[in-house]
Formats: structure tokens, sequence, C-alpha cells
């Protein structure tokens, strides 16, 4: 234990220290720990709660067990397109084609996934996907994913740090240094040395009113990384999956998996008319997230929505016995919640806050950020998705990903001879900005701003945008961060949640900014990233991402930076979606 001006903080020592304890941590420490490196977890929230598990309907793998034609080279096309092509060829690339093996290698972890009646694991339709992928285990896949990883971290006696939240990422003049971060069980200070950091901290779907994330994924991690000299790249691009539960209002917005619809499920309005058959008559509920969560948007708007302002989703053709079997979170959910059997009536259901497509830009084989020794995979990572990401990739997204952070931060680490130094003064300062909120005697309340920054988001940077109403967004969320400033969170250190949220606002007001601008700054529809002054994609923009440093004084300044060439393998692979075989696929 180190003491320095009134506070005292312990220190703690690993190779490779990983932030976030959902798949792609978990993932990424497993890899670190097999070459037999020293590896903490650290995680704000307990082992098993991670957004991982609302990952409910499958992982994508072309394994090909149902359909002999799909293949590696399907998917990747799939994922591209998907994406409108803004994104990184190489990492879906890399995706597709090692996702299949991290598949099996969960399987001979302890997965238990669904199986054919010829023994195989079983594989269902998603929304956008041509042939049905996703490896699932009924609608509770990302749960077992994660059950497995758990099991195989601590059979590898990985340290893990549960409810500690990293508040700063220390440099030295080699690389990273280590995080400060604090115990919320007993309110003290830790500090955590390693010269390799991955990143593995989520999304941050809590700065939208309506999100299926849980209170964890507020982007500190993206923050941190930021706040380190990372940047930030498709901050625009925020996926709302079509479907979250709408009533009862304190469940508003959690998860109905799309493998609903992959069953068979299909969407009325209010006169029971499907539709899907207006916007996607081919792919109809199958269609890509960012179409049907934009459907359901409209008809809502046009009047054609249920009583609490969403669509039918209705199952109950497939009947009582198919439906326990396949979807059994589902039919327990809102039996539960909502006193709903639906094996005998439709789901009422809208849009809500998933997943975020953009995030901290990093190398696409390595994970690197621009900061030596910070790497980040998964959901806080940008470049995969591109403008709209497919179900059932995130799953395979943080397994192939976390494992190749967890490679590269490993081969930094051992190649990393020096000894990570933090000067007590750095925490000293660190430790008095994290004592701020509670010391403030009278300011604004932290749920107060919470609130205020979720209806901004939602009105002005949700399913619909336009220029003038991203403009004024703009303009309150930067008169929040002032509001910022003055928080005040009466109070201790230990287990005090309006102190923990007055730090994540910190975060959340940022990547607001970041949305806001990113998304004033793309003057076309593309994907996710829908606006009403430019509703048609624009080619120009197809070529184009756009990414936010830090400046100088510590603001986002953005930029626009060429989309990564297509190589001519991809391009080959590419070709059946375009005439163009010698250029980059058109949007
Ligand atoms: O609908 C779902 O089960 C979600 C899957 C995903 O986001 O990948």
């Amino acid at each position: 234990m180190t003491a320095a001006g009134g506070q005292a903080w312990e220190t703690l020592r690993h190779d490779v220290l990983v932030i976030g304890a959902g798949g792609a941590g978990l993932r990424a420490a497993v890899a670190v720990s097999e070459v037999g490196l020293s590896v903490g977890v650290v995680s704000k929230s307990l082992l098993g709660k991670a957004h991982t598990v609302m990952a409910e309907g499958g992982v994508a793998a072309a394994l090909g067990h149902l359909d002999a034609e799909d293949s590696p080279d399907v998917h990747f096309r799939d994922t591209m397109k998907s994406g409108h092509f803004v994104n990184s060829a190489r990492m879906a690339e890399l995706l597709t084609a090692e996702a299949p093996e991290r598949v099996w290698e969960l399987e001979r972890w302890g997965a238990v996934f669904d199986r054919t009646p010829a023994g195989q694991i079983l594989q269902r339709a998603f929304g956008a996907h041509s042939y049905r992928r996703l490896c699932h285990v009924g609608d509770h896949t990302g749960k077992e994913l994660l059950r497995t990883l758990q099991n195989r971290v601590t059979q590898l006696g990985v340290a893990f740090y549960p409810e500690v939240i990293v508040t700063r990422l220390f440099r030295d003049d080699s690389g990273m240094a280590g995080a400060l971060a604090y115990r919320r069980v007993d309110g003290r200070f830790v500090l955590l040395r390693a010269p390799a950091i991955v990143l593995a901290t989520g999304g941050w779907g809590r700065v939208y009113a309506v999100t299926s994330n849980s209170w964890e994924s507020t982007g500190d991690g993206t923050a941190l990384a930021f706040a380190a000299g990372a940047d930030l790249m498709d901050m625009e691009m925020v996926q709302f999956h079509p479907t979250g539960m709408v009533w009862p209002p304190g469940v508003r917005g959690l998860l109905v998996t799309e493998g609903v619809r992959g069953e068979g499920g299909i969407l009325l309005n209010a006169q029971g008319r499907r539709f899907m058959a207006d916007y996607d008559p081919k792919r109809m509920e199958l269609s890509s997230r960012d179409v049907v969560a934009r459907a359901i948007y409209q008809e809502v708007q046009a009047g054609r929505g249920t009583p609490h302002g969403g669509a039918r989703l209705d199952i109950t053709a497939r009947g009582a016995a198919f439906i326990s079997r396949k979807l059994p979170s589902m039919r327990a959910q809102f039996l539960a919640l909502a006193d709903v059997d639906i094996t005998r009536e439709a789901m009422e259901v809208a849009p809500t806050c998933h997943y975020m497509m953009g995030g901290v830009r990093v190398d696409p084989d390595t994970c690197a950020t621009r900061v030596p020794g910070l790497f980040a995979a998964g959901e806080v990572a940008a470049g995969l998705h591109g403008a709209n990401r497919l179900g059932g990739n995130s799953l395979a997204d943080l397994l192939v990903f976390g494992k190749r952070a967890g490679d590269a931060a490993a081969r930094f680490a051992a190649a990393s001879v020096h000894l990570p130094v933090v000067a007590a003064s750095e925490i000293e300062e660190e430790v008095a900005r994290v004592l701020a909120p509670l010391r403030q005697p009278l300011g604004p309340s932290p749920y107060g701003l919470h609130s205020a920054l979720q209806e901004v988001m939602t009105r002005c940077g949700g399913i619909v945008r336009s220029g003038p109403g991203l403009q004024n967004g703009l303009q309150q969320v930067l008169e929040m961060q002032e509001r910022a400033a003055r928080l005040a969170a009466p109070g201790g250190t230990l287990y005090n949640p309006g102190w923990n949220l007055a730090l994540e606002l910190d975060a959340m007001l940022l990547l607001g900014e970041a949305i806001l601008r990113s998304a004033l700054e793309r003057t076309e529809s593309r994907g996710a990233h829908y606006r009403t002054d430019f509703p048609e994609e624009d080619a120009a923009w197809g070529k184009q991402n756009v990414v936010i440093t830090r400046d100088r004084g510590g603001s986002p300044s953005l930029r626009t930076v060429p989309v990564a060439a297509v190589t001519p393998q991809q391009q080959r692979v590419l070709a059946p979606l375009t005439q163009d075989v010698t250029g980059r696929a058109p949007s």
C-alpha cells in the first residue's frame, strides 16, 4: 500500500492487463495466459454480467452444416455488403476465415451448441445472412459462450478483479504503464501496472434512452483510450436493433432476439399488415437490421403502431412445442415481465439501441491502437462492421479479435524490457479528479444530467437524423459538458452509484459529442446512419471513414480518411456484388 496526499492505493502487477470481462476480454485473457504470461482481468461488474449475453440468437460462422453452399467467402461478402463497404475488408476477411475455428475451440472447451439430427452444430437463419449460419444454444448463445470462457479462464488461473472501475490509463516513454482504478466494494484505489493493456469494455448504449444495454455500457474504455491518444472512428454508426420490448415501461428496450424472426416470426402493424413487404419484399423480416428498425419506426410515425408505440412480432403459427424448444428464454422473459404467452399472443416490439459499430481505431491484424502497448477488441473497437453489423457477427468478432488482441498484447509484453513507471504525482492528480464530485457541496445531479443526455441523443442522434437536429443536439451536449464539471454526488466511495454515474458521464458526454459531430460530418445516409436532409447514399462517402483525433487541448478534432483499399483477392470474392472488378465495390 502506498500513500500520498492523504490517499492510499494498492499496487498490482501483470504482464498484460485486460479491462472488461465480456467475451472479448475473456478470450484475450485466455490467449495471454496460454503463452505463460501473467494476466489480470478487471471488470466494473461481476463475472458473467456483460453485454455479450445480449447476443442471444447465435454466433455467425460459415460451417455449412445446413446449407453446404455457405463458405467464409460468402460470409465475407454478406459482412461487407451489410456494412455498406465502409468496413475494413481485412477485418471482415479475418473474421469470416477464423470464426469456424473459434467455434470449434469453444466446443472443445465445453460449450453445448444445439445439434442437427445428425449430431452436427445446428445453424439458424438471421437477417441479411445468405445462408443459415448462426450456431446457437437456444436463444441464450451469448450466455453459454461467456460461461465457457469463464470456465476456461478459471482453469488457467487468470487473476480476476470484479467491481473495479478504471478511471485513467497511464503511459510512460515506452508505451503503457498501467491504470488507476477504484474498487466499488471498499472504495479503495488500485494501481494496476502493466506494459500492455487490452481494452474490451464494450459499447455505450446507455447514452440513449431506450437500449438493450445494461448499466455497465457507458463507454468508459473508449474515453480512456481517447484520453491516452488513440483515435476513434465511425462514431456516427449506431445500431438500433429492430426488436426490443416495449411494455411494461420498466423493461422497455430489453432485447427480443432476432432468433424469433430467424425461426419464422413475422412483423405486423396495428392494422394487421405484414408491413415488411413495403420495405424489403424479398427478405421481409430477415432484411438487415437498419432496414427493419427504420421500417418499424416509420410505421409508428405514420400512426400504424401498437398502443405502446411498436409493432407486433408474431411467432404463434410455429406452435407451443417448437417455440418452447427454440426460444425458451423469450418465452420465459415475456411471461415473467409482460404476462404475455408468446406461444398464443404476439409480442409488442420496437427498436432499441443495441450496438456501436464505431469505436477505437485499430490495426486489423493485431487490434493495436495508435498508442504503443494499447489494444482494443470487441464492441469497443471500430472497423469490422462498417455502417451496419450483421446479427451474430458480434460473438464471432469477440472470439476472433479477442484472441488476436490477446496474442498481440502478449507479444508486446514479452518483448518489453521496461518496468512500467507511474509517477506518484500523476496518481494523486487523478485521485483528486475522481473524488471531486464527492466533495462538491452543491451542483447538478448526475441522474438529471444522464436523463437529459439520453433524451437529447434519442431525439437528435437516433434512428432518423437531420442536420439541424444534430446541430441542436450537439449544442446541448456541449452545454451539458460544462454542467458536468460541477456535478455533486454526496456520500462516500463505497458502492456509491451517484458518484459512479458522475464519473461515467464524462465518457458518455464525450461519446455523445463524438456521435453527433460524426453524424453531422457524414452528409449522406448509409446503413444505420440515416439523415432526412441527405436520404441517399453518396458514392464519394462510400470511400471515407470519419476519424476523431484528440487535439493538443484535449478536444475532439474530425477528419475523413480513405477506407482501406480492397486487395485483388478480396475484390475477386466481392465480384458477384458488383460489375466493377477493378476498384472498390460501389456502395
Ligand atoms: O438478436 C440477437 O440475438 C442479437 C444478436 C447480436 O446482436 O449479434
